[in-house]
């Protein structure tokens, strides 16, 4: 079983410079920079960048990606919704990797898991597009049957399993319930033949359930190390992170 791969979401890094810059984005003070905090986390041992380009550009601007593609060393994964812009703008960026996320501005957070049912019609031609150009694609989905099976029938290398309900668990049925969810879903990926990723809302805490869900590859987290590396840093927390993805047995 080879080590579970972290990748660090740095959104929130961009959040903190929007809040003060995002009226003055060529400033000399608009900081912090994304990109750098990129370069201590891979520097710390993360094995890939994960940035989300939203529609409304709330964090995460053009030129970050830009400049994220042309810094990081270890592999860039773009977040991002399904519309032709987006689907363009990573045409032309080419990162490593896209995971492909439903997206709507009132949200906070990206909430529940892309129906890939209800948009195979315009995945597939994404997915084509963006696989054509050298992109592996990987699909942020709800632990549900019907949607590993979309994903591995529109062709899709990779599933990110959507973990927020997991982690934000108000009772322990429900986390045992969410748990088995996930599990069987994980399962069922990998004999599709899928990569096994995860991710949304894990933390230094709950990354002990994480622990139980089999073949995983990596987890993309952002929130709770951003959070952390306020206290301790960012190489501080993405290592504190590693060292309890250690323990992962799959
Ligand atoms: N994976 C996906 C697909 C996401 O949309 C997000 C949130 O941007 C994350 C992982 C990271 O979630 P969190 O910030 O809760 O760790």
């Amino acid at each position: 079983m080879s080590a579970l791969h972290l990748g660090v979401n740095i959104d929130h890094v961009a959040t903190l410079r929007q809040a003060r810059y995002a009226t003055m984005p060529e400033s000399k003070n608009a900081e912090p920079d994304p990109v750098a905090i990129a370069s201590i986390c891979e520097r710390a041992g993360a094995s890939g960048i994960t940035a989300h380009l939203r529609a409304d550009r709330r964090h995460v601007q053009d030129r970050d990606i830009e400049r994220l593609r042309e810094n990081v060393m270890t592999k860039l994964n773009l977040e991002m919704g399904n519309t032709p812009e987006i689907v363009d703008f990573a045409l032309r960026i080419v990162p490593d990797e896209v995971c492909l996320v439903p997206e709507k501005r009132e949200e906070i957070t990206t909430e529940g898991g892309l129906d890939l049912i209800v948009n195979r019609r315009s995945l597939t031609s994404s997915v084509q597009r963006l696989q054509a150009a050298g992109i592996r694609v990987s699909m942020f989905i709800d632990p549900v049957p019907e949607q590993i099976d979309a994903a591995s029938e529109l062709g899709a290398e990779i599933v990110e399993l959507h973990t927020g309900k997991l982690a934000n668990a108000y009772t322990e049925k429900v986390e045992r319930q969410e748990l088995e969810r996930l599990q069987e879903a994980a399962e069922r990926a990998k004999n599709l033949n899928l990569q096994v990723n995860a991710g949304h809302g894990i933390n230094y805490r709950n990354i002990s359930l994480i622990h139980k869900i089999p073949h995983l590859v990596e987890l993309n987290i952002g929130h709770s190390i951003v959070a952390r590396a306020v206290f301790v840093g960012f190489e501080a927390a993405v290592q504190e992170m590693l060292g309890l993805m250690a323990e992962y047995r799959g």
